[in-house]
């Protein structure tokens, strides 16, 4: 039996059990994933530990996915962009490497689960924080015509627009300089949907085409999804699917299989 986990604190609410577990079910694989709570300051003496007693990978979330990609002796691209890993693993000289699947989770489920096109699309995102971060790799990947990145602080908004200019032109701005013409995609990356906020955005950013997704989801609708409902975007889904589809990403990593997620994100719906 392998053993995986996600690490991270708090972390005893995590989904990530029930999903890799579910995962591994359609493969019979030999797998226990556990949730296990890790401070700061432990972080690194953990990490080492579990992979010198033959663990096979972990999912890293809030608040080490900054501090774990500083662990790694190699990492993707994503995640160097990123400046963050939710996944680790030891690559064929036995170091640890770290990769960041959330990009390549929110992407999946907005293209392949729900059938949008980013290519050529008008896309804001807004937050400028590790959600944020982590997303940014793979959606420039899709080419979109525009991503205007808004944010509270200004300032680390105009920091991601100039770590990201080699690859790709992203418009950092504030949410009062923001133009009020319709985007084709709305990313809601901020924490504020965790306490029922809404970000300062106009319902005019909003068409009946508009898609508005908020990485955050509930057991009901974010108020970002009520919102988004409220003023007629064409499509609004919260961020269970991103969670499904990254979880999917690693376990491709881990196991050189990708589960089928449709039957997981339903289970979980349920
Ligand atoms: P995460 O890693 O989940 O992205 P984070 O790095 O703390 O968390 O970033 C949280 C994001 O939510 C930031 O973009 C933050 O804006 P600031 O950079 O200005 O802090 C945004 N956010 C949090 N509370 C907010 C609020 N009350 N109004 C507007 N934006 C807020």
């Amino acid at each position: 039996m392998t053993r995986y986990a996600v690490i991270g604190d708090p972390v005893a609410h995590s989904k990530s059990p029930r999903i890799h577990t579910l995962f591994a079910e359609q493969f019979t694989a030999d797998v226990q994933y556990a949730a296990i709570q890790v401070e700061a300051d432990g972080l690194k003496s953990f990490v080492d530990e579990f992979f010198s007693a033959g663990g096979g990978g972990l999912n890293v979330t809030v608040p080490h996915k900054e501090s774990a990609f500083a662990l790694c002796a190699s990492t993707s691209i994503q995640a160097q962009l990123a400046k963050a890993v939710n996944t680790l693993m030891l690559d064929s000289n036995g170091e640890l490497f770290g990769d960041n699947t959330d990009g390549r989770g929110i992407v999946t489920d907005i293209t392949e689960n729900h059938q949008v096109a980013i290519a050529g699309k008008r896309v804001l995102l807004v937050g400028a924080g590790g959600a944020a971060r982590g997303a940014l790799p793979a959606l420039i990947e899709q080419s979109p015509e525009q991503i205007v990145l808004v944010n509270r602080t200004l300032a680390k908004a105009q920091t991601i627009q100039n770590e990201f200019a080699d690859i790709a032109r992203v418009d950092a701005t504030s949410f009062e300089a923001l133009d009020r013409k319709p985007f084709d995609i709305i990313i809601n990356a901020t924490s504020l949907s965790l306490h029922g906020e809404l970000p300062a955005l106009s319902p005019a950013l909003i068409a009946e085409s508009t898609c508005c997704y908020d990485m955050m989801y509930g057991d009901s609708d974010t108020v970002f999804v009520s919102w988004a409902k409220q003023h007629g975007a064409g499509v609004c889904l919260d961020g269970l699917g991103m969670l499904v589809e990254q979880a999917a990403e690693s376990f491709l990593l881990w196991q050189g299989k990708r589960p089928e997620t449709q039957p997981v994100i339903a289970a979980l719906r349920r």
